[in-house]
């Protein structure tokens, strides 16, 4: 790495690896994935040459919505394994120069957390307040018209106290008041156990959405929804996110963060591009490193489409804030899926080519793509919630593949989900051995950027191109890169910026290794740029 390189902090510099601990390795013959199970497939997160690990949520819980109904926020959930086998998959990712976060769900606990016991107990029980508990409506019904996230109404009546308490997401993730300075201690005390046991730092779940409007006003009616869109969008949710405390908040846990150092916070947070900078706070009051970015994945995949939403984004961010992008999650449908194998390659190009920190999502790299989960087998609430509207997150939930063995070696039994159709020929062992495949690809994309400062830190500037082109130039110091994507399914010539010649090839989707001035249909590389 060169000393510029060097010089950045490692969120700039690097790239985030999404584990969804359930499906990336079984250790103990359960079906479901687990601690030890990551710990003994770190090789294969080193060898592809990533900086940081985000892991989904591995605390005790009781799965209603797969770990993000917290039971207990400073434990690890036994189907996981315990702290113990934290701490050594932790050291383990440390030995290896690799970085941890964890994912940090401020807004909800599980209704089964002590917490909620205790505040559903009775309405003077000293925990009452520490959710957001309302009476019915006067002549009876729901508080107000918030709808949760997960369709139904926001508002779940508790019989014995005759009180309804706010749930953003399912009935059993109750959300935390975090308009109490006790609430707000607690879990500051929970970032601060994980700091102090040596983590990197968190991803923040729905970091929007955690202070509500103080009253609790209705949400005004969306004038766009119509049928067959989701039910939360029936409502603009105006009073039940992104207010100005929740910014305040943020701002304290960076302030916690930067205590310990070399840490970063990643806010997940879905908003319009103006709304979405302000998580950054200002240069003397920053907030999160980087707000998630996930503009690729909501938008169509198409030249004009990307080059707007590139030069949009990268112009908004503001002077001490750094870019970041995405295109997969455990909740956005698998970018091989959504456009293709061919194009996959060219948005793994893209990805790790852009200005800013990317975020890798687990099997994507190994080009997972479509996967149909047969009804009996549906796990996602969300989807068992508003059936057939195609909202489902379990076909990207679907287990890593690793070998051809049985249960592609992710497991001794049956997976919790299935796997994807072909995992017999698309797994990591077979991809090790092919240097065309997506694997080799990636690896190939992520050693071009750690050694080349122009990719990980330059300066980026979209150019002219043919129709389909996707042009743009990256430069540090005397280093310029010239990275040209093809959107299309036809060959194109490539012209090249001004008094500049065509250098090496140093990086291609394919096996190009020289440039000569035409690139083919679905294809990818980045040229140096010679003066
Ligand atoms: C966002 C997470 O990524 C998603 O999986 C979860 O259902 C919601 N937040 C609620 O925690």
């Amino acid at each position: 790495m060169s000393e510029a390189t060097l010089a950045a902090p490692w969120w700039k510099r690097g790239v985030i690896y999404q584990i969804y601990p359930r499906s990336f390795a079984d250790s103990n013959g359960d079906g479901i994935g687990d601690l030890a199970g990551i710990a003994a497939r770190l090789d294969h997160v080193a060898s592809l040459g990533v900086d940081a690990i985000w892991l989904s949520p591995i605390f005790p819980s009781p799965m209603a919505d797969f770990g993000y109904d917290v039971a207990d926020y400073t434990g690890v959930e036994p189907m996981f394994g315990d702290l113990a086998a934290f701490d050594r998959l932790l050291a383990a990712v440390h030995a290896r120069g690799l970085r941890l976060l964890l994912d940090f769900v401020p807004n909800h606990s599980s209704t089964e957390h002590p917490w909620f016991v205790e505040s559903r107990s009775s309405r003077d029980n000293p925990k009452r307040d520490w959710y957001i508990w309302r009476d019915p409506a006067p002549g009876g019904g729901l508080p107000n018209n918030w709808i949760s996230d997960m369709g139904g109404p926001a508002w779940e009546l508790d019989p014995v106290t005759g009180q309804y308490y706010l749930h953003t997401f399912l009935k059993e993730q109750a959300d935390l008041n975090w308009r109490n300075p006790a609430v707000a201690q607690a879990m500051t005390d929970v970032m601060r156990f994980w700091l102090d046991r040596g983590v990197d730092g968190f991803r923040i779940d729905v970091l929007w959405h955690i202070v509500k409007a103080e009253g609790l006003p209705d949400n005004p009616a969306n004038p766009d929804w119509r049928e067959g869109l989701a039910e939360k969008l029936r409502v603009l949710q105006h009073h039940s996110t992104d207010q100005p405390e929740a910014h305040a908040f943020t701002r304290q846990f960076r302030q916690l963060a930067d205590s310990y150092g070399d840490t970063a916070l990643v806010g997940e947070i879905f908003l319009p591009r103006d709304r979405l900078m302000r998580w950054y706070g200002t240069e003397a009051e920053p907030g999160v490193h980087l707000p998630f970015n996930f503009e690729l994945i909501e938008n169509p995949w198409d030249r004009d489409t990307l080059a707007a939403l590139i030069a949009g984004y990268d112009a908004a961010i503001p002077d001490h804030g750094w870019p970041n992008w995405v295109i997969g999650s455990h909740d956005a449908a698998r970018i091989a899926a959504r456009i293709g194998e061919r194009q996959a390659r060219v948005a793994a190009m893209l990805l790790l080519t852009l200005r800013g920190t990317p975020t890798l999502y687990q099997g994507d790299e190994i080009g997972i793509g479509t996967v149909d989960i047969p009804p009996h087998r549906i796990r996602d609430p969300q989807d068992l919630r508003q059936p057939g509207m195609g909202l489902g997150r379990d076909r990207s939930r679907t287990p890593m593949a690793w070998d051809a063995s049985s249960n592609a070696g992710f497991s001794t039994v049956e997976p919790w989900l299935p796997l994807h159709p072909d995992w017999r020929t698309r797994n990591v062992a077979a991809q090790e051995e092919d240097p065309a495949s997506m694997l080799r690809l990636y690896r190939r994309l992520l050693a071009a950027r750690r050694a080349s400062p122009a990719l990980s830190l330059g300066r980026m500037t979209l150019r002219e191109a043919a129709p389909d082109i996707l042009a743009y130039e990256r430069q540090h110091g005397d280093e310029r890169l010239l990275v040209v994507l093809n959107l299309g399914s036809e060959p194109r010539e490539v012209t090249l910026p001004g008094a500049t010649r065509p250098g090496r090839i140093i990086v291609a989707t394919g096996t190009r290794d020289m440039f000569d001035g035409t690139i083919d249909a679905d294809e990818a590389y980045v040229v140096e740029l010679l003066a």
